[in-house]
């Protein structure tokens, strides 16, 4: 929750020329922020879709770039502070609130665009707090990803595209199998290793449990995870 003491203070983040307020409560940028947002190069005059922007660097960016961005999130303090990010930085972003695509029911886009919670979240660990809703994806951490595909289709253009990034331990061949039965070409736009996740080692023995393209190392603890951002490419 974000805090209204006088004294609390405010994180600011620059970034490509760019001042973005992050308060209490919104997650701040981490790799996968950065990684997702390099390779979502939205095109001027494109129409995008950006589901779970969080404080909305990628969504204000993309708006900075030209592109017409609808930005959603289920937190509330994130849509307030997408809609400030856009003011602060000179550009106009439409920031919904609501669950996946509820918020855009009957529109399309040309690109639609997630870095999701993903974290595969142990029976019992679930919360509904916003600090869990940036993170938790689910047992097997596809539960928003699964309905976030499954419903890209009726939302793009013809020829256009979903992008989202996913953890190697979610499973490469897994996400191709899922886009696909979507009636999207899946390609991998990128990859990259990263830091593995703090919250990932205090869920490693679950993690370990799905990895079942053997992802991690089988002994030891995984330094590094890999990121990919997955690409499914509707029909033209
Ligand atoms: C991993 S964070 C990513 C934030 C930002 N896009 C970034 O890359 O830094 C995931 C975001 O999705 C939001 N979210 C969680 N569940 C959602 C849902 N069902 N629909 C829309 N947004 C959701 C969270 O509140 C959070 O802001």
């Amino acid at each position: 929750m974000a805090s209204n003491r006088p004294d609390a203070g405010l994180l600011l983040y620059a970034y490509a020329g760019c001042l973005f307020r992050v308060p209490d409560g919104v997650q701040p940028p981490k790799a996968g922020s950065l990684f997702f947002h390099r390779h979502v190069q939205a095109r001027a005059g494109a129409r995008v879709l950006e589901i779970g922007a969080g404080f909305g660097l990628t969504a204000v960016l993309a708006a900075k770039a030209g592109a017409q961005v609808v930005a959603t999130d289920v937190v509330v303090e994130a849509v307030e502070v997408i809609r400030q990010n856009a003011v602060l930085n000179g550009v106009t972003v439409d920031a919904r609130v609501g669950d996946c695509y509820a918020p855009i029911r009957g529109e399309r886009f040309d690109l639609i665009c997630t870095n999701p919670p993903q974290m595969p979240t142990p029976p019992g660990r679930d919360r509904d707090d916003p600090v869990a809703a940036a993170d938790n994806g689910g047992i097997d951490g596809w539960e928003i990803l699964d309905r976030v595909v499954a419903g890209a289709r009726e939302h793009l253009n013809p020829g256009g595209r979903l992008l989202f990034t996913i953890f190697g331990f979610l499973g490469r061949k897994t996400a191709f199998a899922k886009v696909e039965a979507a009636g999207l070409l899946p390609s991998v736009l990128a990859t990259e290793a990263q830091s593995f996740p703090r919250i990932g080692y205090e869920r490693l023995d679950h993690i370990r449990t799905l990895d079942a393209e053997g992802t991690l190392p089988r002994g030891g603890l995984p330094r590094s995870v890999e990121r990919l951002m997955i690409q499914g490419t509707a029909p033209a």
